[in-house]
């Protein structure tokens, strides 16, 4: 943890908008050391780094799988460290944590039903080097300050493997997690879970990407090789010393603030890359990595990009668009020919914030791939199928502690009963109230879904009432949404339904919102998958 009287300069210094001091001494900080500020990332060269491609994880070992020993899966060790990483030409190193080497960590990649093995070994250090709040649930002083528990992002795991945010170890201990990858071709991400400090840990770097691929997709001979290019995106705040910042609230007791909108964009771990490209095809593969911020995503000036994927794999078939919206832990997966733009420059935006910058060579390769006009058949679960549904608010409270908002699921905090046990291989329908002023990307474990529909209300009569009346239509998913899911964005003020089928597991998971300061402030809540009685 950040020394106690380290914290209340940050914190001060924040509040007082002044320059923040880092340093070991306090007589220091005032006498010599050089003013460490917070780093407007617009002051800096752009497109001087290349996009680094993270490396594709390779297994040299089978292992028995402890729960079925005749079974021998491939076995992959990695390990949560510490590093240090140039995030920028111009920039000190920064420290993060990651995976064996590197933040992002390295791509896990494997085949629609070959199971694998991932050992998570926690190799971090003893101390927390950012703002852990005590005051929040499953995080308080008792706990060990350095903790950490991976989940798979999208992964259909059993309940044992999912990474229940209460099975987090400390420095020195392993979790040997088993993924079937029973599923579709996905793109799914890894990340730390641990209750109640979760925000802080992935921030500091712990995520990465994981890629399940099968058959079908194989077949449809999109780009690929270097021509599908995987991008984890995510804002950070940096300090004129290269060291990431968090906000923190001015109370130095109970530091979390509700949201963060940092100013650097790193994609793949970088300030402004560039990526050298072939006039041609290619396949991109990107995440929402934020904590808070949602993308509204564009190339060059509103280039018509192919959408050919969400979440949970591909759509029925390819969607133009001209901006893609990803809010936290959303996926995306489209097609973009740089064909028409030969010899030019295109960024890759989020609304006024410049990411990455794609190079198109005059010439390149003959193009091979192919953008099929149907992708794989995703067929609408009829909402007769339903056998329940569920009406769940999400809520706005007003924390006593802090006197600001906090944020529910159905008003009810994480330590009470598990409320939501719906039957293994059944089918429910969700109805999410948003009575909040926020979009919340709610997301399930465990399983896929479809978004029926989502309608505006009238959230004071709801709240009188405990009635919906709403006013207007439903209105349809977008094309972007189309397909399988596993995160939704919930708008404010609106009901979103989506329909879900439970499967293949029975056991205890999460779901919550993925806005990591909410998830660690209650907006997350237990369910559980339970055998017909
Ligand atoms: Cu990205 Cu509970 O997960
Ligand atoms: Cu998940
Ligand atoms: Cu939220």
């Amino acid at each position: 943890m950040i020394s106690r009287r380290n914290f209340l300069a940050r914190a001060g210094a924040l509040a007082a908008g002044a320059a923040l001091q880092n340093t070991a001494s306090h007589a220091q900080a005032h006498r010599q050391a050089p003013a460490v500020t917070p780093l407007d990332p617009g002051t800096l060269s752009r497109y001087v780094d290349p996009l680094p491609i993270p490396e594709v994880l390779r297994s040299r070992e089978l292992r028995a799988n402890p729960r079925n020993p005749a079974n021998r899966l491939p076995y992959y060790r990695v390990a949560m460290r510490e590093v240090v990483t140039k995030l920028h030409r111009d920039l000190p190193p920064t420290r993060m944590w990651g995976f064996n080497s590197t933040s992002p960590g390295p791509v896990i990649e494997a085949r629609s039903g070959e199971g694998i093995l991932v050992e998570w070994a926690n190799e971090l250090p003893a101390h927390h080097f950012l703002p852990i709040d005590h005051t929040l649930c499953g995080a308080e002083a008792d706990k060990p300050e350095v903790r950490s528990v991976i989940h798979l992002h999208g992964g259909r795991t059993p309940a044992s493997d999912d990474g229940y945010p209460e099975d987090w170890v400390v420095p020195g201990k392993s979790l040997l997690y088993h993924y079937p990858n029973r599923q579709d071709a996905a793109l799914l991400f890894y990340h730390d879970h641990t209750m109640g400090i979760n925000r802080l840990n992935i921030y500091a770097g712990l995520q990465g990407l994981y890629i399940i691929r099968d058959q079908a997709e194989d077949a449809l001979n999109l780009p690929r090789g270097k021509y599908e290019v995987p991008l984890l995106l995510c804002d950070r705040a940096l300090r004129s010393d290269g060291q990431l910042d968090y906000p923190v609230s001015g109370d130095p007791k109970s530091p979390w603030v509700p949201e963060i909108y940092p100013k650097a964009m790193l994609a793949n771990g970088k300030l402004f890359p560039y990526l050298e490209v072939e006039p041609r095809k290619y396949r991109f593969r990107m995440l929402n990595g934020s904590n808070a911020r949602f993308f509204r995503l564009s190339i060059g000036d509103l280039q018509e990009m192919h959408l050919i994927g969400a979440d949970q794999g591909l759509l029925s078939a390819p969607a133009s668009a001209k901006r893609i919206l990803l809010g936290p832990a959303e996926r995306t997966d489209f097609v973009f020919d740089f064909s028409a733009h030969a010899g030019k420059n295109l960024l890759l935006q989020s609304d006024s914030f410049e990411i990455l910058q794609f190079r198109v060579a005059s010439t390149g390769s003959k193009d091979t791939s192919a953008l099929p006009a149907t992708l794989r058949s995703v067929a609408r679960i009829p909402e007769g199928r339903a056998v329940k549904t569920r009406r769940l608010t999400l809520d706005e409270a007003v924390d006593k502690v802090q006197n600001s908002m906090g944020m529910t699921l159905n008003k009810t905090p994480w330590d009470m009963p598990v409320t939501e046990k719906p039957v293994v291989n059944s089918t429910e329908i969700w109805e999410l109230v948003n009575l909040t002023e926020d979009t919340h990307p709610i997301h399930l474990h465990l399983v896929r879904f479809q978004i029926l529909d989502r309608r505006p209300f009238d959230v004071f009569a709801y709240q009188d009432t405990g009635e919906l009346r709403f006013y207007g239509p439903p209105a349809a998913p977008g094309v972007d949404e189309a397909g399988w899911k596993d995160t939704v964005r919930c708008e404010r003020g609106t009901v979103t339904r989506i329909i879900v089928p439970f499967e293949p597991y029975t056991g205890r998971y999460v779901w919550h919102c993925h806005i990591l300061e909410h998830e660690d402030n209650e907006m997350m809540r237990p369910f559980e998958v339970v055998q017909k009685a």
